[in-house]
């Protein structure tokens, strides 16, 4: 079959080269791809938000099924626009449709899902302009640090953890009345502070089944022993060592099939990867957010421990047969390092020449932010690489992954070197 993969990532790299290995997937398009996807698929140029110039490829192609990487596509409707088009619903899209993907696109409709299933979550509360002021009220009910979420998507900026009272109200109005997130924080979630231990669960539904893909843990501030500002993630590993199987029966009873009969209950078409993450508290875990499609990095260590055919389950997902299929895992650990551009999550620069990229051995090299430019692989983005290696456990992983990364160069070259230290 011919598969179109929407994204440009480390994660839409790594799909792409395990969907590449299933013998049904006989024509790979990477929209648009990078230089990672460009040596093992064919890159198209086409925005994964530009529906209509989508339509005209997959109709043109003979495109047999649509895998969506990000969630812009998804918060925008691309499933839903899939459904409705005559020459395009026979077609399907891995993915929840737009109703299913305001858990990642809209806190509140997060918070009311949670709610209104039951599923364990911090207790918050939400406001708009007009009810700044008893934003400002309920903020001095709650102990510090205080905790303010931008209602919308803002790239991943959009949540705010402080200490001080008076400094919690101000960035309140700025939210709210400024619009520091712009339409983002037009309205903002409140939400009582969890002091544990974060992890995430990944899991794959077809809208009634589902399957829990292994845990993994990432590393999302910008300097060592989790200092800095916030990324997108500068690594990963799998699985993450002290969930056993008591938290993980927990996780799966509480949080994971809620959730998904939450989506049979609500009538939310859901076809598609959840991310829930996690924080543990005292052995209790609670949700502090759903993502609508895997994370990044951690799709680099949760697909290379997937040994099932990719394509299989997400045909299984689009027949709504999940419930068939056996998962089967690596028992190995797998470790991913994000090699950055530097300034990287403030300003960069971007066309600096990646070198060494042929001494790497032992690892996989997932290509993030990269493009070909007369033939050199030069950066194109704040993460570049992610470096992903399998072993015993994720110490002799992330020890390889270190290894390859010192063959490896470009200017102002970065990455965090404790990457699964605090797990030890
Ligand atoms: P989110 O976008 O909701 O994942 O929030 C971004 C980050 O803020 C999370 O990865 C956590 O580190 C932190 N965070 C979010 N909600 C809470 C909370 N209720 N208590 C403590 N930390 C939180
Ligand atoms: N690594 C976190 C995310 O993908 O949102």
């Amino acid at each position: 079959m011919t598969i179109l993969l929407l994204g440009s990532g480390g994660r839409e790299h790594a799909f792409a080269w395990k969907m590449l290995q299933s013998p049904l997937c006989e024509k790979l398009f990477v929209a648009p791809g990078n230089a990672g996807t460009a040596a093992i698929a064919t890159n198209v140029a086409i925005s994964p938000t530009d529906f209509d110039a989508l339509k005209l490829f997959v109709l043109e192609n003979q495109v047999d099924m649509v895998v969506v990487g990000p969630e812009d596509p998804l918060v925008k409707g691309i499933f839903d626009y899939f459904q409705k088009d005559p020459q395009l619903s026979s077609i399907p899209v891995i993915g929840p449709s737009q109703l299913g993907a305001q858990l990642e696109g809209s806190k509140e409709f997060a918070k009311e899902f949670l709610m209104r299933h039951a599923i364990p979550t911090a207790a918050y509360d939400s406001f708009t302009a007009e009810t700044v002021e008893s934003g400002c009220a309920f903020l001095e009910t709650l102990q510090p640090p205080y905790v303010l979420k931008a209602d919308g998507l803002a790239a991943g900026k959009g949540v705010l953890i402080i200490q001080d009272l008076d400094e919690a109200k101000q960035e309140l109005r700025n939210m709210l009345v400024h619009q520091k997130f712009g339409a983002a924080s037009a309205k903002v979630v409140i939400e009582e502070f969890l002091d544990g231990i974060e992890l995430s669960c990944f899991v794959l539904t077809d809208g009634k089944s589902y399957k829990i893909l292994p845990t993994a843990k990432d590393y999302k501030r910008i300097g060592e022993g989790d200092t800095g500002l916030n990324t997108g993630g500068m690594g990963a590993v799998s699985p993450v060592p002290y969930v056993d199987a008591v938290l993980m029966e927990k996780i799966e009873t509480r949080i994971v099939k809620p959730t998904i009969d939450g989506f049979q209950k609500d009538g939310i078409p859901y076809k598609g990867f959840v991310f829930i993450g996690l924080i543990n508290v005292n052995n209790e875990p609670i949700v502090i957010e759903y993502n609508v499609r895997m994370g990044d990095p951690e799709t680099e260590v949760v697909i290379p421990r997937l040994k099932t055919d990719l394509v299989e389950l997400f045909l299984a997902v689009a027949d709504q047969r999940l419930n068939e299929i056996e998962l089967e895992i690596d028992s190995r650990s797998a470790a991913t390092v994000m090699v950055v551009s530097g300034g990287y999550p403030e300003d960069f620069e971007k066309g600096k020449v990646i070198s060494g990229l042929e001494n790497v051995t032992d690892s996989i090299v997932f290509h993030a932010g990269t493009k070909l430019e007369q033939d050199q692989v030069v950066t194109n983005g704040g993460r570049v690489l992610a470096i992903t290696s399998y072993g015993i456990d994720f110490e002799s992983a992330t020890k390889k992954s270190y290894q390859n990364i010192d063959q490896l160069h470009f200017d102002k070259m970065y990455f965090r070197k404790d990457i699964g230290n605090d797990l030890k």
